[in-house]
């Protein structure tokens, strides 16, 4: 038999289509402004870098469990921030940032292919690259409606959502909740931008609203790279079910997906400092405000993007033709269909840049 190379199953490496856009969008005389990949551009916190090298020289394997401190900071974290209560710090995984366990996630819960993946219609594109890495079947659905009698093993959410910046409610978070434990399905909720709001409150689907308390087959995926600036190193959790938790422990270990120590104090320090992770939220909020008006001034629509990094605009017409429209004012930002079918006559523009690329992209549109 040859050999089956995952790499075949998976899409092309999107941002690949984008290599014109971008050298329009460089050849403005004033440097490109550049929105499209929501990379954070401020620097890390000094109590965090603080934390990383106070650690430095320890040489000892790291538990894949992440340190007592780490869980525990953790689970204070998300009562303190979320109103999320009751997580014991048992059931609390450090992973190396949530792109990791996003795309091994239905592989490390033994999903194949008699298995159905359920994700946002317009989604972050690594729910599918996991549910395409353990050979699952996925469908695109909103709603529980949406899948008839069928019962998927995963449904991934997440709000606020990237790329619309939608925020799901209590009784539409409760409803999958229900939907869920009625077909015995696991929900995952990615909560990376669950810090960010600007308009309305986002809830965790740990919130006792949502699952009255009962953490049973839910797992609330957690990032510190947009609300700490961690992305480079590499820091999120899981929180959630205690029994699918130690699972995902179990095998984890075997598999060697470990935090490295110096990240774990990092982390831990993020996780306890709540001042650092409010300024950031602020300098976002100041971008948003600078960067909605100008878009809106400049005939664009914007839905939702109540909430998350992201504006979702559109100019009614296809969003390959509005990437070229941006690119010719010196901006790239990231075509909707990348996420999607129901993506393609939008853009999400990022609000990831610093002050001065955000003055200079506003005043363009101006
Ligand atoms: C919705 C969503 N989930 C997860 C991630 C992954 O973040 P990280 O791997 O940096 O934790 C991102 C990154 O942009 C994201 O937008």
């Amino acid at each position: 038999m040859p050999r089956k190379s995952p790499a075949k199953a998976l899409p092309d490496f999107p941002w690949d289509s984008l290599a014109s856009a971008k050298q329009k969008a460089q050849s403005h005389p004033d440097g490109i402004v550049n929105l499209s990949v929501g990379t954070p551009v401020d620097p890390v916190a000094p109590v965090i870098q603080d934390a990383l090298a106070s650690v430095a020289a320890v040489p000892g394997y790291p538990t894949t469990h992440g340190t007592d401190e780490l869980r525990e900071a953790t689970s204070a974290s998300l009562a303190r921030r979320y109103g999320v209560t009751g997580v014991d710090p048992a059931a609390i995984l450090p992973v190396i940032g949530t792109k990791e366990v996003i795309a091994w996630l239905p592989t490390l819960l033994g999903l194949g292919a008699e298995d159905l993946v359920v994700i946002p219609e317009v989604a972050y594109p690594t729910y599918e690259v996991g549910a395409l890495l353990a050979g699952t079947r996925v469908l695109r659905a909103d709603g529980t409606a949406q899948l008839g009698p069928q019962t998927p093993a995963l449904i991934f959410v997440n709000s606020p959502s990237n790329p619309t910046g939608k925020v799901l409610g209590v009784p539409h978070l409760r409803k999958v909740v229900e939907f869920a434990r009625e077909r015995g399905a696991i929900v995952a909720s990615d909560e990376c931008y669950l810090g960010l709001t600007w308009e309305d409150e986002a809830v965790s689907i740990l919130d006792p609203r949502v699952c009255g308390g009962d953490h049973t087959g839910l797992l609330a995926i957690h990032s510190l790279s947009k609300t700490s600036n961690l992305a480079s190193y590499r820091a999120g959790f899981l929180a959630g079910d205690p029994e699918l938790v130690a699972e995902l422990l179990e095998v984890r270990k075997h598999a060697g997906l470990m935090m490295p120590t110096p990240i774990q104090a990092a982390m831990a320090a993020a996780l306890t400092d709540d001042d650092q992770e409010r300024e950031q939220r602020e300098r976002y909020r100041r971008r948003r405000e600078i960067l909605l008006a100008a878009v809106r001034g400049a005939g664009l629509t914007v839905d939702n993007s109540e909430a998350g990094l992201y504006l979702w605009a559109t100019r009614g017409e296809d969003c390959r033709d509005t990437v070229d429209w941006f690119a010719e004012r010196g901006i790239l930002v990231a075509p909707g269909d990348f996420y999607g079918p129901r993506g393609v006559k939008h853009v999400r523009i990022a609000l990831t840049a610093s002050d001065e690329r955000i003055a200079a992209g506003a005043s363009r549109l101006g």
